[in-house]
């Protein structure tokens, strides 16, 4: 009975300050939304939606997060701040648990995430960090998202902090994350080293710097069949270096949009779909085999080479004796002829048989 009361009396209050002065019954109802909204309290520069358990927050130099979000939000989408450094312990607060499913903080000019930035959101599912510009990340940083399904890190020139994300993606907390994109952001390799911390399901690596993937990640991929990969928009280098990834693109159908991916490199398959290379395209081997014949045939040749002379040698060695002999034979033959020639030549310059000639 109080309470229906002090209801009338305000109405009555409104209406006898509307009325003499000839407002329309809007200024009424602008005077009722605007309590409304002071007691639900919604955060300066945020639009509160609470039949969508929204809060909106838009605002270009803000540096500091909104505080005091109202106990029904369970999306906090935050634009066009200026936070640079996510702090630990950015959303927990002393009082009250925050219940957020969602959070959006594409496009605020993050640089460096802290340890434990995220800690007490143990609900949330999805969690939106594209489009900012990652310098630093602790390794901790993910900790305690128990519940996150979904992590978007597209276009946040994660290249330079490629390792850091390596470790803050090794953390046990993020057992239940499905789906993980990292497209746009000039990566030259998967930065996650295992697989088996995540629960992933889908895996984006479009739009970076991958020339391939090496045998260790196809091994890991061919591990963890249930992920899916994308790729697409990557400069693929189409030489022999791409075998074991070939093999698994043909083999696998582990990656979604592998009709995509084209070659970059030689110049000769530039534009080319990765599908269609041939298996010569792709192995290193014949040529590798080519190589190694050529050099396995000169030491053989040198090997055999060596032989002969080596038997060359040892028969001279051993037939010492007979050389020996041989050579004396050819020696005395050859004294045996020569003294037959000196003989005829002396035969031939005899004085007195020359006077018989004559
Ligand atoms: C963002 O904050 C930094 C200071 O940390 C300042 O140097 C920079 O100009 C700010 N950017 C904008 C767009 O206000
Ligand atoms: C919680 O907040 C109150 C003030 O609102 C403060 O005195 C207290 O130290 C805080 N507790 C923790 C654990 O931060
Ligand atoms: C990138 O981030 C946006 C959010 O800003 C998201 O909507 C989108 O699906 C993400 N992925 C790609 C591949 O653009
Ligand atoms: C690809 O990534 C770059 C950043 O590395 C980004 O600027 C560009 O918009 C992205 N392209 C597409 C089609 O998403
Ligand atoms: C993928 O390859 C990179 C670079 O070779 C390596 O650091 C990483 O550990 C590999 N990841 C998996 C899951 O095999
Ligand atoms: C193709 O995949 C099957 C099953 O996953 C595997 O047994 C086989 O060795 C693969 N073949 C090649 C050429 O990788």
């Amino acid at each position: 009975m109080e309470r229906r009361k002090t209801w009338v009396d305000y109405y009555g209050n409104g209406k006898a300050f509307c009325i003499p002065k000839r407002y329309s019954c809007w200024a009424t109802v602008m005077c009722v939304l605007s309590l409304v909204a002071k007691v639900d309290n919604c955060p300066a520069y945020c639009t509160c939606r609470e039949n969508n358990g929204t809060v909106t927050c838009r605002n270009l130099r803000e540096r500091t997060l909104p505080t005091n979000l109202p106990q029904w939000a369970n999306t906090l989408i935050v634009r066009d701040y200026n936070i640079t450094s996510l702090l630990g312990g950015s959303f927990s607060h002393n009082d009250t648990e925050l219940e957020l499913v969602n959070l959006s903080l594409s496009g605020n000019n993050i640089q460096i995430i802290e340890a434990y930035a995220f800690l007490g959101l143990t609900r949330l599912q999805n969690l939106d960090l594209s489009h900012n510009r990652l310098i630093s990340i602790a390794s901790q940083a993910f900790y305690g998202l128990n519940e996150l399904r979904c992590l978007c890190l597209n276009d946040s020139s994660l290249n330079s902090a490629a390792m850091q994300v390596s470790n803050a993606l090794a953390t046990d907390s993020l057992r239940n994350l499905q789906r993980l994109e990292l497209s746009g952001n000039q990566l030259k390799s998967m930065p996650i080293t295992e697989f088996h911390p995540l629960n992933l399901t889908m895996l984006v690596l479009t739009n970076n710097s991958i020339q391939t993937l090496g045998k260790e990640n196809v091994s890991s991929l061919n591990e963890h069949k249930e992920i899916q990969v994308y790729l697409a928009s990557n400069p693929f280098k189409c030489n022999c270096e791409l075998d074991s990834f070939y093999y698994w693109l043909k083999n696998a159908s582990q990656c979604a949009d592998a009709s995509l991916l084209l070659c970059s490199e030689p110049e000769s398959k530039k534009g080319m779909p990765l599908e269609k290379l041939k298996k010569d395209d792709v192995e290193c081997v014949s040529s590798d085999l080519e190589a190694v014949s050529e050099a396995v045939s000169y030491v053989f040749l040198g090997i055999v080479l060596a032989l002969i002379g080596v038997v060359f040698l040892m028969v001279l060695y051993l037939n010492r004796e007979g050389i020996n002999r041989w050579l004396n034979n050819i020696r005395e033959a050859c004294r045996d002829q020569m003294e037959v020639y000196h003989y005829r030549y002396e035969q031939d310059s005899d004085p007195r048989l020359a006077n018989v000639a004559v």
